[in-house]
């Protein structure tokens, strides 16, 4: 008889429950943004007397947090934290990604940056041989945005400034986001290097500096544990 397939929803509360198990009881750990890792934090709730605490890279996951009853601490009050979990648009075979479906790409970058080890929670449909099928988010100052939209036209791109309720979407830091399509990311590395030098651009949705160490794959046999 065949395993019952699971839904994307199911997958996300599989890899969200199983990344309890990298979270270090005693410390604070940082917790990213989206609807896997939302999975995540109402898993760490049933932990939350074995932990400090969280840092938090959005407002959002800041108030589920919250209303967990999950301390959670300003970025800056922590150096260093063992392990940030997160989700992803888009992982490839060696660890980088994609990020920035939720406009969280800025806050998630900083919180990675101070953790030890990056874990991507995903389902199966975010494993990708190279980057670039998903629209990659970049946020950027409002002034420069079209001068940025140009500078991907030039590199085949077609970008455009993402809108909600009919306006340009406004990130947690006041800055909007530019979505980019139809880009080949052969070199995760040097792309990220390239973009984020560009006046205006606050940050660049390809973490290829930031790049995960583990990533749990939801899939229709269970948890995979891919270790880069
Ligand atoms: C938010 C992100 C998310 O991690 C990414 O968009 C994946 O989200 P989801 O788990 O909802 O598919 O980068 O800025």
């Amino acid at each position: 008889m065949n395993a019952p397939t699971l839904s994307q929803d199911e997958l996300k509360t599989l890899v969200g429950q199983a990344a309890l198990k990298y979270v270090v009881p005693g410390e604070v750990v940082g917790v990213g943004t989206g609807s896997t890792v939302n999975k995540f934090i109402d898993a760490l709730a049933s932990m939350k007397d074995h932990i400090k605490g969280a840092v938090s890279s959005s407002e959002a996951s800041t108030q589920r947090l919250k209303a967990l009853g999950i301390t959670v601490f300003e970025a800056a009050d922590v150096p260093e934290l063992s392990v940030y979990i997160d989700g992803a648009d888009e992982i490839d075979h060696q660890g980088h990604m994609v990020k920035g479906g939720g406009a969280a790409l800025t806050r998630e970058k900083i919180v990675a940056a101070q953790s030890k080890r990056f874990v991507c929670i995903a389902d199966e449909s975010k494993l990708v041989e190279h980057l670039g099928a998903f629209p990659l988010p970049v946020e950027v100052i409002p002034m420069a945005t079209e001068r940025v939209i140009r500078q991907f036209s030039a590199m085949g791109g077609s970008a455009k400034v993402r809108q909600k309720d009919g306006q340009p979407l406004v990130t947690d830091n006041g800055q909007h986001i530019v979505d980019v399509t139809g880009l080949k990311i052969a070199d995760p590395l040097a792309f990220e290097n390239q973009v984020s030098q560009w006046p205006g651009v606050v940050t660049v949705g390809v973490f290829a500096h930031q790049k995960a160490q583990v990533c749990l794959l939801g899939t229709g046999s269970g948890v995979r544990v891919l270790e880069f």
